[in-house]
């Protein structure tokens, strides 16, 4: 079992265990008493998940003498929503949960981010929990404390930092993932071999990028780098003023993708693989990057199967229209993260249209 504690900001007492192991969901409850002081926990979950792993996961807390309750979500992105940010408060207003009882997320981002986002909101802030059970929600959207829905006008606007008391990840639970799901986590693992060096943590023996190709597979390891890179960032920049951004390489253009198929028939990584795609044509179109380096991330996102294309019904105006309302304007000035060397991205916010419609035209 590995364990790393996030200190957000590194400097304050406040501090959170990001426990990693194979096989661990059995003691969940155990992880819950000891990181808050509920006696009440509300699991948020989905069918999928829940007839995967729901009885491991119940029994546990049962036995730590919690009273717990399951509360079912309908599956996808579609559904990372107000209406079942709704339906977890409403439930947790039934039950009468308190102020020191908790909120448990198990399942992906989507289950994470809306259960983050309820327990941010319900009687002002409670305590809540990340069980991640998808690759994609181990090495990133369980650690670092966003929370959000999805808005029908813009990806995720609507939401909070608002930092778990634990993460749980028992990364056995990616066995029962689709190929396509696996892929979807890969390509923010991969995301963090092209942002490596700007998070500001030393000490690996050897390049992210290499270490893939090493094992060629996923590794407790694997994860636990993943989250060590997201923690250096977070730990620097919890809210997102400056540095943060470096975790969205990639997310400029997908996010206004998954918006442009109504958060249907893409999934989040694949939208980012695009999106990471069109940083590396606008890095080469400016010169930020060489050929060499250039040739090299494009060859590891189709050696990993990242070769997607935007759908063609989508025109490339309305997709320039969507990124327009991204997060991370300022002034009304789109801002984009850009690789400039190996490892190495920056954040850029005077891109003009042209360029951008350029880059976009070659991800059809
Ligand atoms: P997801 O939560 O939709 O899960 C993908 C699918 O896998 C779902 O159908 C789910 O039911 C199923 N599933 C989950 N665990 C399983 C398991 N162990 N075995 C079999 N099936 C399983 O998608 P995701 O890729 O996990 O998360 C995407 C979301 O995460 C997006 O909404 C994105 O915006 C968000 N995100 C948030 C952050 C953050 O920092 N908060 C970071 C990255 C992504
Ligand atoms: N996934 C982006 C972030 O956590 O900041």
């Amino acid at each position: 079992m590995q364990t790393i504690t996030l200190k957000i900001p590194a400097t304050t007492p406040h501090s959170y265990p990001i426990i990693i192991g194979e096989n661990i969901l059995g003691k969940t409850g155990s992880y819950i008493k000891q990181n808050t002081k509920a006696k009440k926990i509300l699991l948020v979950s989905n069918a999928i998940v829940y007839g995967l792993y729901g009885n491991i996961v119940k029994q546990s807390p049962i036995n730590e003498e919690f009273e717990v309750y399951f509360l079912l979500l309908e599956d996808g992105e579609e559904f990372k929503n107000i209406k079942s940010l709704e339906t977890i408060w409403t439930k947790a207003i039934e039950l009468k949960l308190e102020r020191r009882d908790a909120l448990a997320a198990l399942g992906g981002g989507v289950i994470g981010d809306i259960t983050g986002f309820a327990a941010a909101t319900y009687l002002r802030g409670i305590d809540y929990v990340q069980v991640p059970t998808t690759l994609l929600a181990q090495v990133d959207s369980s650690v670092g404390g966003k929370v959000a829905i999805n808005h029908p006008l813009g990806k995720n606007l609507i939401g909070n930092f608002y930092q778990p008391k634990a993460v749980i990840t028992d990364t056995s639970t990616i066995e029962t993932l689709s190929g396509t799901e696996v892929k979807t986590g890969l390509a923010e693992v991969l995301k963090y071999g092209f942002i490596e060096k700007s998070c500001g943590l030393s000490g690996f023996e050897m390049t992210f990028t290499d270490y893939l190709d090493k094992n060629r597979k996923i590794t407790p390891e694997l994860i636990k780098y993943c989250c060590e890179l997201k923690a250096a960032v977070v730990n620097r920049d919890e809210k997102e003023t400056g540095l943060r951004a470096i975790l969205n390489f990639g997310h400029t253009i997908g996010h206004a993708i998954e918006k442009c198929y109504g958060y249907k028939g893409i999934t989040h990584g694949q939208a980012v693989a695009i999106g990471m795609r069109g940083a590396f044509i606008l890095a080469r179109n400016r010169g930020l990057v060489g050929e060499n380096y250039y040739n090299k991330c494009i060859k590891l996102l189709d050696g990993y199967g990242m070769d997607y294309k935007i759908n063609k019904n989508i025109a490339p105006e309305l997709l320039y229209k969507t990124i327009q309302v991204d997060k991370k304007v300022i002034s009304g000035k789109i801002r984009f993260v850009l690789p400039t060397g190996e490892g190495i991205v920056d954040i850029f916010n005077d891109i003009p249209e042209k360029e951008v419609l350029d880059v976009i035209d070659c991800l059809y």
